[in-house]
């Protein structure tokens, strides 16, 4: 490792992987040391794009002295299973997104790396949009008033056979789903944006995979804490997919955007520096809309870059795995509502599962 850079070390290299792979090549403060998979072809095939030496198992990248951040990259429910004995090595972590599939995993992750004093963070890197980062600086300076309303509308498609690449992605128990696997992101921007929900009422339907036994399309209403309201309607049945929108209204504004895009930027106190936020996103814009290769790896970049300044700060991350939490257990709260065809109140308990 160079003196300057910090040694990063992977833990799966399948499809979200060449995101981490290029956000690390491309940062300044990060190093890829070592990357492990037991998909042979997959480990060959990451190294050869993003450097770092195959590590020949995952004992073995943790047994590794110059890694101190391992990114886990596994299914949704295989992120405990490497995230905690990666904190109990000492390492710091990176889990992707969602945390787990249960409360009381996500938890003991938590509390492993409280007990070795080691930062967690949870790859929900889609709240460092630059749009979504403008968002949330005008709600913390109170431009929106009274927030009321808080809404994700995410209108993408999958085919078919994204449900057939791997075992896991067809199986709600592993993580598969609209709503946990695709929405997850804008459930937690709407939970970054308008704080913790208290009441959930959702409806799942299969609208155009009839070979994989899945919720496609989503509908939740949902109830903050503070009193507002949201919806989140999300799908990957209809072709050919757009940017995700999110729209936050309160009592003093409104702001709306598609992808990185700004479409409304309207505060009754109308500031100079709005006319920058509205040009925000107006070049290239990729946000996963027609498949998970329609994305850019800056935001990950942002993400591995915050988890460098967080250990030499010795600050929490930007996306705690505490926070993230919430995010997961309103996500479950909508399969429990769907499943009863009735609303469901939080909090949930820990050892809840789908
Ligand atoms: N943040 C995002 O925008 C984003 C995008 C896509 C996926 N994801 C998340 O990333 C995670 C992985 O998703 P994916 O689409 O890359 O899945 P994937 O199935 O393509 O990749 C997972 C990899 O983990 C490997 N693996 C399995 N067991 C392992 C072990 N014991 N040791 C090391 N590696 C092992 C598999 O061989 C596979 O290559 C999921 O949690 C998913 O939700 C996040």
């Amino acid at each position: 490792m160079s003196d300057t850079k910090m040694g990063f070390g992977i833990v799966g290299c399948g499809l979200v992987s060449q995101f981490h792979g290029a956000a690390i090549m491309n940062s300044q403060k990060a190093e890829l040391i070592a990357a492990t998979d037991p998909n042979a072809e997959r480990l060959e095939e990451f190294i050869a794009k993003y450097g770092g030496e195959k590590a020949e198992s995952f004992e073995a990248l943790l047994a590794d002295e110059r890694i101190e951040v391992v990114n886990i990259l596994t299914p949704n429910a295989m992120h405990a299973d490497f995230a905690i004995p990666a904190l109990r090595a000492g390492k710091h972590v990176i889990v992707e997104k969602p945390p787990e599939m249960k409360l009381s995993k996500t938890d003991d992750m938590i509390a492993a790396a409280e007990e070795n004093n080691r930062k967690l963070a949870i790859s929900l890197q889609v709240r460092f949009r630059e749009s979504i980062r403008a968002i949330k600086g005008a709600i913390e300076q109170g431009r929106f008033g009274k927030l009321l309303e808080g809404d994700a509308y995410m209108k993408w498609f999958r085919p078919s056979d994204y449900y057939h690449m791997d075992d896991w992605r067809s199986k709600r128990e592993q993580g598969a789903g609209v709503t946990i696997q695709h929405a997850f992101h804008y459930i937690d921007l709407l939970h970054h944006l308008m704080g913790p929900v208290k009441v959930v009422d959702a409806r799942m339907t299969n609208l155009m995979h009839p070979d994989v036994a899945l919720e496609d399309t989503l509908k939740a209403f949902l109830y903050f804490e503070n009193g507002a309201e949201g919806l989140v309607e999300a799908s990957t049945a209809l072709w050919p997919g757009r940017p995700p929108r999110i729209e936050v209204n309160g009592a003093d504004g409104t702001a709306v955007t598609e992808g990185e895009i700004v479409l409304a930027w309207d505060f009754r106190d109308e500031r100079p520096e709005d006319e920058h936020v509205r040009q925000i996103g107006r070049g290239s814009v990729a946000a996963g809309g027609t498949g998970a290769a329609d994305l850019s790896y800056e935001e990950h970049m942002w993400l591995v870059d915050d988890m460098v300044d967080a250990i030499a700060e010795d600050r929490d991350p930007y996306i705690t795995a505490k926070n993230a939490r919430h995010s997961l257990e309103i996500a479950l709260a909508m399969y429990l509502s769907a499943d009863a065809g009735e609303p469901v109140e939080l909090p949930l308990p820990a050892d809840v599962s789908i």
